[in-house]
Formats: C-alpha cells, sequence, structure tokens
C-alpha cells in the first residue's frame, strides 16, 4: 500500500491506509432514512434517558465547581470519578482503588489504547467468533492480528481456549463475557471460572469488555472473569457509563495493573489529553444523587418486554427452521437461518420493505456464516418491533426468493 491515497495527496501510515471503513457504519447511516424499522444499531432507547436529571448535574456542576468543570484536568480522570467506579466495580467483585482506574472517553477510545499500547505489530488476540468489530477495528490500529477460538450457547469453550494458546502463542484474549454483542450469549459462572483457570496458567493478557452487564433482565449478576484474583496482573477489564446512563457522555474506563495504566495514560495524553473535564464531573454528579439500580430497573423492564416481543416474534417472521436465543440481557437478538438463506442477499430487499437488520457474517473474524443476523431490540417501542417483525415477515415469505 505504501501509504499512497491517489497522485497529489502526500503519503500517510501505511497500515491505516489499508484500513477499510466499517459497512456497519454505513448500514447505521441507512437505517435513520425516514420510516425505516431500524434493528440494525446498538442504540439505547432515547426515550429512556433520564435527560431532565443529566441537566440538573450539569447545572449543578457549573454552579457548584464551574472553573474546575470548565478547566484542563489529568490525563487519567477525574480522581472522585475514578473512586467511585472502583466502589463499583469492587461491588461487582473486581477489588479496586481509584488508582486502578484510568477513566477514557467511552471503552472505545479504552479499545483503541489497549491496541496501540499492549498489541503490536502482528500481535495475535483470540476472540469470540462473531465478535464486536469496532474492538478489531481498534486493535487492528496497533497492527494484532486476529485467531477465532470455538465458542458454543456458553461462549468462549475453555479448551478450545487453551488449544488455542498454545497453537498461536497470542498476546491477549479478548471476550465479552455478558450479554455479548452481536449473540446476546452469556458465560455462565462455571465456565467464567474453567476460562480464569486456562489464563491463569498462560502468560498472556485478558481483556474482558462489558459493558452490558447492567442491563440484565433476571436477578443474577455475573462475576466478571477479572474478579479472580489469580488474573490481577494480567487483565484490562473495561466498562462504560454508554448503556448505564448515556453514549454521548463518552464516559469509559478501564481497569488494569498499575504498570501499564501508566503506559495507557501517556498514551492517551498523545492523543486527546484528557476526557472532558465536566462531562466527567456530570457524570459523577448524577452518579452519586440517584440510586443506579432504582434508575436502571424501569430501563431493564421496558427492554425486557421489548426483548420478548421481538422473540416472540421472529418464529412468524424468519424462514422455517431459522433458530434465535432469548438473551437475558444487554441489546441483541442472534438468529440463524437454514441454508441457502442468506442475510446479506436479503439486506437490500429488507431494506426496500423498509426494515433494516446487520447481516451476522460482518462480525466474524473467520468462517463467517452467510445465514445469522442481529437484531437490537432496545430501540424501537413494542408497537414499533411488531411493524418491523410483519416487514421482516415479508420480506421472507414473499420479496425474497433464494
Ligand atoms: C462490546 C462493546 N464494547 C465497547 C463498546 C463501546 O462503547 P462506548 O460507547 O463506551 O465506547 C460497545 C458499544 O456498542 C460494545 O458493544
Amino acid at each position: 500500500m505504501n501509504g499512497a491515497l491517489r497522485s497529489g495527496v502526500p503519503p500517510i501510515n501505511a497500515r491505516v491506509a489499508g484500513l477499510g471503513g466499517s459497512p456497519i457504519r454505513e448500514l447505521l447511516r441507512i437505517a435513520t432514512a425516514p420510516g425505516m424499522i431500524s434493528f440494525a444499531g446498538g442504540s439505547p432507547a432515547n426515550e429512556l434517558f433520564d435527560v431532565a436529571g443529566v441537566a440538573r448535574s450539569y447545572a449543578e456542576v457549573l454552579a457548584q465547581q464551574g472553573p474546575r468543570a470548565l478547566q484542563y484536568s489529568s490525563t487519567e480522570g477525574e480522581p472522585e470519578l475514578r473512586a467511585r467506579i472502583a466502589q463499583f466495580l469492587t461491588a461487582k467483585g473486581v477489588w479496586s482503588t481509584a488508582d486502578d482506574i484510568i477513566i477514557t472517553s467511552g471503552s472505545q477510545q479504552g479499545l483503541g489504547l489497549i491496541g496501540q499500547v499492549v498489541l503490536d505489530e502482528d500481535a495475535i488476540v483470540l476472540t469470540e467468533n462473531p465478535t464486536f468489530v469496532s474492538a478489531l477495528q481498534a486493535f487492528a490500529l496497533g497492527g494484532a492480528r486476529f485467531r477465532a477460538v470455538e465458542t458454543d450457547e456458553s461462549g468462549m469453550v475453555p479448551e478450545a481456549l487453551e488449544e488455542a494458546i498454545i497453537r498461536h502463542s497470542p498476546r491477549a484474549v479478548y471476550t465479552i463475557p455478558t450479554f455479548q454483542n452481536p449473540t446476546g450469549v452469556t458465560t455462565p459462572r462455571e465456565r467464567r471460572n474453567e476460562i480464569a483457570d486456562v489464563l491463569a496458567r498462560h502468560d498472556i493478557w485478558l481483556i474482558e469488555d462489558d459493558p452490558y452487564s447492567e442491563i440484565r433482565f433476571r436477578d443474577e449478576p455475573y462475576s466478571p472473569i477479572s474478579s479472580d484474583p489469580r488474573l490481577a496482573g494480567k487483565s484490562l477489564y473495561l466498562g462504560t457509563l454508554s448503556k448505564i446512563l448515556a453514549p454521548g457522555l463518552r464516559i469509559g474506563w478501564i481497569r488494569g495493573p498499575q504498570e501499564v495504566l501508566e503506559t495507557l495514560t501517556t498514551t492517551k495524553q498523545g492523543i486527546s489529553l484528557q476526557t472532558s473535564t465536566i462531562d466527567q464531573l456530570a457524570a459523577l454528579h448524577w452518579w452519586e444523587n440517584h440510586d443506579l439500580e432504582e434508575k436502571l430497573d424501569p430501563v431493564r423492564a421496558e427492554y425486557m418486554r421489548r426483548r420478548d416481543a421481538m422473540v416472540d416474534g421472529l418464529g412468524h417472521a424468519l424462514p422455517e427452521g431459522s433458530t434465535f436465543n432469548r438473551p437475558d440481557g444487554g441489546m441483541f437478538v442472534w438468529a440463524s437461518m437454514p441454508e441457502p438463506y442468506d442475510a446479506n442477499h436479503a439486506l437490500s430487499v429488507a431494506i426496500a420493505d423498509g426494515v433494516v437488520y446487520i447481516p451476522g457474517s460482518q462480525f466474524y473474524v473467520s468462517d463467517p456464516v452467510p445465514g445469522t443476523l442481529r437484531l437490537s431490540f432496545v430501540s424501537n417501542s413494542v408497537e414499533r418491533i411488531h411493524e418491523g417483525i410483519e416487514r421482516l415477515h415479508r420480506v421472507f415469505a414473499e420479496d425474497y426468493r433464494v
């Protein structure tokens, strides 16, 4: 590639010049067309944001500590917010102090920083297959390559993980064990322990991405894999306020060993100096003045109704022989249609019929399965979900011929 763009434009970094855009981003653009019912995005429901509460927090922060909120601040983040997050993680079983936390501008920045600091040219990252594509994009910035670990309906298979570690000598394992994006799969407790046993035996990083665990529909919190004390020196545990409070705030964090947090901090400094001071203080103010569980309960209840509306409709909408899950939390349902159905081919018909989803093949590291699709159940009301399901039914029953 040689960093060439086209004649007349000076060269740029050869590795990033070769990176393609994300086809998923293009779909998300289509998804905003008027009248379209989108099951494509992973955005929380607009109508469930606590707009008034967040407005109050910004106003009070400005009134009480205006100059501080408008000033530059530290790269690793506001100390009180780091302490609040440490408390939150400790309650989840991941024992932490403020010094174990760096604030990031959304967990996506955390993934990007890890891509640059922990992974370098040709480092291998083991991943679930399918997985969250934007993490792959972030890791690819450092030149990482990916290998899939066999997964089943309980997540990564521990024996397959160990085999892959021995075979590929990876630098890291990237996993989303709770309400995974894109499959909605959750790794049960026992399986988490087995994965921790494997990781404890090897000198590699665990990159555990956990944006969805608070969006749970059963009163059964899962301990993160990173809660295993044997992994304290090798786990990078990412969290975010995006799905709990609002993605527009861009507040996320990494909890990790202090040695590597120092390098992550210097790297963040080189990229962005810091995360917005006022946004951190407003988020902290909101968090300290609300009971998170009380705030999340109605959101969980509404998302669960939406999940049920979608899952109950899918049997009617998708071709006979399709399978799909009923996730215990998060935002996504994963469906598989039998051969020869192809979710990529059907997509243009679906868009013409006013409904859009993401073909599952977009999420695979290798061996994409054409009949799979990811459907988000959170961003539409139950009524819109019913209408979208009817449109999908029309797509597969009438308008799309395989
Ligand atoms: C698995 C996963 N990780 C990270 C992110 C990024 O979230 P944030 O808004 O905190 O950058 C998302 C967003 O959808 C996600 O699904």
